[in-house]
């Protein structure tokens, strides 16, 4: 796919993009999201449900019993891997729980009935607190970070994102999360005691060398660090982690890097920097209405060179 030079969130090329139910068109699904993010939260249930999305027959699915109580709620695999959409009143975004009965953040959660009488749960993946959820929701072409992947997850504050993450890749995959807080750093390590698929560590991203030892090479690299040096210190990591051919999904605070220019310059500032660093940016979106002057950019690090057959 070519570069489009961004898009807003939800806008999409060619029309709406889908609902949750699948395929392109269709307008935005309902939601159930609050600001507040966990039950109880400030706000009134804006957005949720966009994206493409839908059966792709992956995966697991299934009736359950609804979010805090009786109603019904039927869970479909959404195009990203590992992601899925609850579908009832309103519809969620929602992620597998891997540590069933335990929410992290509080988050719902729905129990799902399964085959033969097993039961699975799922947790409710709010894109007012997760860039990342709100990309999807934005219809983002590709996360590239699916079941079995390894994500080095760069600003993991005290792991909202990345207990999702580490839903998504699954036991067969791994979530090497930095965080250089030591408040938040305390929270991030507590999450991961549970879910053994997260590798916390507590350093500032700028020193790779410092980790260098407990990290292996990785398929993608998703950075939140909301810091005005971030694209380089996304390129050090991708320079010391990523794959040739790998991926990089970075989210981009306007007003952390530049707070007098307009976001769609400092947009296009960020991306000059990181054809620079040898990482092509694939697709652009903004995440409104979850972030105000966010985007996402997401792309290629290393591709093969266009001479090479
Ligand atoms: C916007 S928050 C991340 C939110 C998180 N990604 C989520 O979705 O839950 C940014 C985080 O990056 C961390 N951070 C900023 N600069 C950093 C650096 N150089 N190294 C490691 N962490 C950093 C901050 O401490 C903060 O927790």
């Amino acid at each position: 796919m070519a570069y489009d030079g961004g898009r807003g969130g939800g806008r999409g090329r060619g029309g709406g993009r889908g609902g949750p139910g699948g395929g392109r068109g269709g307008g935005r699904g309902g939601g159930s999201f609050k600001r507040g993010g966990a039950p109880g939260g400030r706000g009134g249930g804006r957005g949720g449900g966009r994206g493409r999305g839908g059966p792709g027959g992956r995966g697991r699915g299934g009736r359950g019993g609804g979010r805090g109580g009786s109603k019904q709620v039927i869970v479909e695999p959404h195009r990203h891997g590992g992601v899925f959409l609850a579908r009832g009143k309103e519809d969620a975004l929602v992620t597998l729980n891997t540590t069933p009965g335990e929410s992290v953040y509080g988050e719902k959660r729905i129990s799902v009935d399964a085959a033969e009488g097993q039961k699975v749960e799922y947790r409710v993946w709010n894109p007012f607190r997760s860039k990342l959820a709100a990309a999807i929701l934005g219809g983002v072409d590709s996360i590239h970070m699916g079941p079995g992947s390894k994500v080095l997850y760069l600003g993991a504050a005290s792991g909202t994102t990345v207990s999702h993450v580490a839903d998504l890749v699954g036991k067969d995959g791994l979530v090497y999360a930095v965080e250089f807080s030591h408040r938040s750093g305390r929270d991030l390590i507590n999450m991961a005691k549970k879910r053994t698929n997260v590798i916390p560590i507590i350093e500032d991203a700028r020193h790779p060398h410092k980790y260098r030892m407990l990290v292996p090479m990785v398929d993608c690299i998703f950075a939140d660090v909301a810091q005005p040096d971030q694209t380089r210190i996304v390129a050090l990591n991708a320079h010391n982690f990523l794959k040739n051919q790998g991926h990089f999904v970075i989210s981009i605070k306007a007003s952390c890097i530049d707070s007098t220019a307009p976001a769609e310059a400092v947009f296009a500032a960020e991306v000059q920097k990181m054809k620079a660093e040898k990482m092509k940016p694939l697709e652009q979106l903004t995440l409104e209405p979850y972030e105000r002057d966010h985007a996402v950019v997401i792309g290629t690090y290393r591709p093969p060179s266009k001479n090479k057959k």
